[in-house]
């Protein structure tokens, strides 16, 4: 009975999550490289200049990020930090989350760690799916975050989004669908298509996406700040205890030598 049990829960996890995670929205891939310092250093800029209007990153310092980023300590201070923080003070802001709540609707959360807690894949197409939505207070929506409280902040770099329909190419199983006899790409009308409106904004589509993904990037380190050095320590970990594997062998071979 107990297995049984177990079983129907395990059966039903799938199903359950898939309840949690509400209305599923595909979110776009984001390839990131931590080893990328330039990309990084870009995503704080965008951080600093876009973000910290609102949000805090204040479990971070900002001596950490520029030496970790290799940004110097005096460019940081002059690009980086709008308020009379020192170069030791954690990154935190002026905005009460109480005023906040009432501006917004709620809160704009602390983002050290965002990027563990929504993924980066979510943040990425988050950050991308702004759009005009009048009927929204703020005029703005966005495409995973429906009836977000946060405005679309970045719409002066992508440029003014609009939701509506468009033709799309049929996709099955993750292929593509073509007519068979005429090979005409096989579509349909889907009324949920994203386009951001030509000569709109600062940047064309693609640097508004390496934009973002630099952006993704610095908060992917935000969140993981000692990953790059874990994993070298788990290197040398092993490398260790393969090691002293050898001399541990050896001590028990010379204990037991007399036993047999
Ligand atoms: C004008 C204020 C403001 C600015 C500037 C702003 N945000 Fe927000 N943000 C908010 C508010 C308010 C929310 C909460 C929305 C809600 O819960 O409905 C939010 C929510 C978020 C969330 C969702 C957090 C979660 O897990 O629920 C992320 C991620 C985020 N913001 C990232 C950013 C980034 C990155 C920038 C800079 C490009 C930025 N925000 C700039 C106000 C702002």
């Amino acid at each position: 009975m107990k297995k049984l049990f177990a079983a129907f829960v395990f059966a039903a996890l799938p199903a359950l999550s898939f309840a949690a995670g509400g209305h599923d929205v595909q979110l776009d891939k984001v390839d990131i490289d931590l080893t990328d310092k330039a990309a990084m250093q870009d995503g704080a800029r965008t951080f600093a200049n876009y973000c910290m209007g609102c949000h805090s990153a204040q479990y971070q310092r900002y001596e950490r990020v520029a030496d970790d980023l290799g940004i110097p300590h005096e460019i940081m201070l002059d690009n980086l930090v709008f308020n009379d923080a020192k170069i030791g003070d954690h990154m935190k802001i002026g905005m009460k989350p109480d005023d906040a709540k009432a501006w917004f609707g709620a809160a704009p959360p602390d983002l050290t760690l965002v990027a563990r807690v929504r993924g980066n894949d979510w943040l990425y197409t988050y950050l991308r799916t702004f759009y005009a939505d009048p009927t929204r207070p703020l005029g703005s929506n966005n495409k995973v975050f429906p009836n977000v409280g946060m405005p679309n902040v970045l719409v002066g770099l992508q440029g003014n989004q609009v939701i509506g329909c468009k033709q799309v190419q049929v996709v099955t199983d993750g292929k593509k669908q073509f007519d068979p006899l005429t090979g005409a790409p096989i579509t349909h009308e889907a009324c949920d298509q994203l386009t951001i409106e030509p000569n709109t904004g600062k940047l064309s589509e693609a640097e508004f996406d390496e934009k973002i993904k630099n952006l993704v990037t610095f908060l992917a380190y935000s969140a993981n700040p000692v990953k790059l050095k874990s994993q070298r320590i788990g290197t040398y970990v092993l490398l260790y205890l393969a090691f002293f594997f050898v001399f541990a062998y050896l001590l028990k071979r010379e204990y037991w030598k007399d036993v047999h």
